[in-house]
């Protein structure tokens, strides 16, 4: 069963406040989404990655992943473009390059996506991902409990305070199977843009959608703050 990977990382990262697109900016010496698709290859559940980067970046993008199963295009202007256009690179309707990872000339049976910034993302659990998805799971998302209370807040004021025992909090990489993924985007259309994670896509078909114990050092790098945690946690390791 060959196991595609998906990257977004065609994001401006305006919130973190660097010169570079978040995916490239350097954490302790690496880019953000060199750390991240070597997690995904390191877990050795993956065969073949789709990064999306920014068009102007495609170059740099390309020198950096030379002689790894990794290909390179150019992203779009919301998270769900970006994966889009990725997955039509991966089933080959896609107008440039062709498939040639090693899954073959169609698509893969199992498709994951993973948010470059999420680069400190343990191998073990993009390798737990893929076997729920191998099991039979059409798909699947690392989801953690809520430590903090959570209160729904409008203009200030708190409207109610929600029962957090059952929220989780959703990481990446989700994975699916491909065929599932495909019609998620496909029913979607442009009404998709709002999606924040692929899994919602999914609900929208009605299939049903699981979750395994997320870890938290799959967090997002979202902020300066959360940079720096990264680095500390490189540090410390
Ligand atoms: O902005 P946020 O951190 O939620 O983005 C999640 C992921 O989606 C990031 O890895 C980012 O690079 C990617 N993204 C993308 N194309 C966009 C916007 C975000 O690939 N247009």
């Amino acid at each position: 069963m060959s196991v595609a990977a998906v990257v977004p990382a065609a994001g401006s990262g305006t919130r973190l406040g660097a010169a570079l697109p978040k995916a490239f900016v350097p954490l302790a010496g690496v880019p953000i989404v060199v750390r991240a698709v070597g997690g995904l290859l390191d877990s050795g559940a993956v065969d073949e990655v789709v990064v999306a980067v920014p068009g102007d970046l495609l170059d740099r993008a390309r020198e950096l992943f030379v002689g790894r199963p990794v290909r390179v295009l150019a992203g779009g202007g919301e998270r769900t473009a970006s994966v889009r256009l990725a997955l039509e690179l991966l089933c080959g309707s896609h107008g440039g390059e062709r498939p040639s990872g090693p899954a073959g000339d169609g698509p893969p049976e199992v498709v994951l996506v993973h948010d470059a910034a999420r680069p400190l993302t343990p191998p073990a659990l993009i390798a737990s991902v893929v076997a729920a998805v191998r099991a039979g799971h059409p798909a699947v998302v690392p989801a953690l409990p809520l430590a903090d209370t959570v209160k729904q807040v409008c203009e200030g004021a708190v409207e109610r305070t929600v029962d957090r025992s059952e929220l989780r909090a959703v990481q990446t990489p989700q994975g699916f199977a491909y065929e599932t993924l495909r019609r998620a985007y496909e029913k979607a259309g442009d009404s998709g843009d709002t999606a924040t994670d692929d899994a919602g896509l999914v609900e929208r078909l009605g299939e049903p959608v699981v979750t395994v114990p997320g870890d938290p050092a799959a967090f997002k790098v979202t902020t300066a703050w959360d940079l720096r945690i990264a680095e500390l946690l490189l540090e410390g390791s």
